[in-house]
């Protein structure tokens, strides 16, 4: 019984350690919010941590429109969209006509926010617009709204804001879980030990009592898994109980007994009488 629970218990310990191993070996570049690292707002750390499961991920969303517009938008959640042009660029639009490449956010220059369902995710300093938005430089913005049970689905562009003088814009929103409330009811280490524990006494119970029915062919108390064992274990702690416990000898009390029935007389038999069936 001990070692397969032993055997699953180290195996977890090791797909601990990986993981953390895998996370500070890829030397990739995040996101870097406002501010050095002392000053940096612990909002936006905790957010960033937040957001860590999906750095591994590329989105894209592609857009056509006529003839005229074939676009598209590729994306990735604190990391680089191409790692090896060291350009900081975290959401990039693609020409698909010409190829050419426009950097929308780089995530060098990142913002982040969460309400209780939702995150915010900007990306400024990105290529600057050409006779639009006076020029400055772009910004993407997406929406993660909280989906429970999804890592990230349904990346889209909803809007192209840049017929204004500045603060023009590119919105986008996906789902994710990462983006829903915690739940309070967080298990403690403890409580984990004894779900896991009295979930092995019901298997053990269960599986022995099936195994004793069935392949022994067990019936009545017997059926119990290992039923003299436990008896017997029964019967030694009751004996040590009594030994350690009881402040005066066994037959002691017996002086007082005779008193006891003499008053009692036939009522403490009737009493009794209809105990002995059982
Ligand atoms: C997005 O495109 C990249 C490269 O073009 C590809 O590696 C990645 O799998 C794509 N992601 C999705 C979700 O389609
Ligand atoms: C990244 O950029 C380099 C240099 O421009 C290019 O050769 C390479 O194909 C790009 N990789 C991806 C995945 O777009
Ligand atoms: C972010 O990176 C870009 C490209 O390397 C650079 O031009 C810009 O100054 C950087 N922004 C910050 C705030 O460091
Ligand atoms: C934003 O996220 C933090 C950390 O997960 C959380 O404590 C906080 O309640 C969230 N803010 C709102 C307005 O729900």
């Amino acid at each position: 019984m001990s070692s397969p629970c032993c055997i699953s218990a180290v195996l977890l310990v090791f797909m601990a350690l990986a993981v953390g191993a895998r996370a500070e070996q890829s030397g990739e570049r995040s996101c870097d919010v406002i501010g050095d690292k002392s000053s940096e707002s612990q909002m936006e750390r905790a957010l960033l941590k937040k957001l860590e499961p999906l750095s591994q991920m590329r989105f894209n969303v592609t857009v056509e429109k006529g003839k005229t517009e074939n676009y598209i938008y590729q994306f990735r959640v604190c990391r680089e969209v191409n790692s090896t042009l060291q350009d900081f660029a975290g959401l990039v639009q693609t020409n698909r006509q010409n190829g050419k490449t426009t950097v929308i956010g780089r995530i060098n220059e990142t913002q982040v926010f969460n309400g209780s369902d939702w995150i915010m995710l900007i990306y400024k300093g990105g290529d600057s617009y050409g006779s639009h938005c006076s020029s400055e430089k772009r910004r993407a913005v997406i929406m993660i709204s909280c989906k429970q049970g999804v890592t990230a689905s349904s990346f889209s562009i909803v809007s192209e804001e840049r017929e204004k003088e500045q603060d023009c814009f590119y919105l986008f929103e996906m789902d994710s879980s990462v983006a829903c409330p915690a739940e309070d009811s967080h298990l403690s280490v403890g409580s984990i030990l004894l779900i896991t524990f009295a979930s092995l006494i019901a298997v053990y119970i269960i599986g022995g009592f099936l195994y004793q029915r069935l392949v022994v062919g067990a019936k009545g108390m017997e059926q119990f898994p290992h039923f003299a064992f436990w008896q017997d274990l029964g019967n030694l702690v009751a004996d040590g109980c009594d030994f350690v416990c009881r402040s005066k000898p066994r037959n002691a009390p017996a002086a007082y007994r005779g008193v006891g029935d003499d008053q009692l007389g036939e009522e403490s038999e009737e009493r009794d009488d209809h105990l002995l069936p059982m």
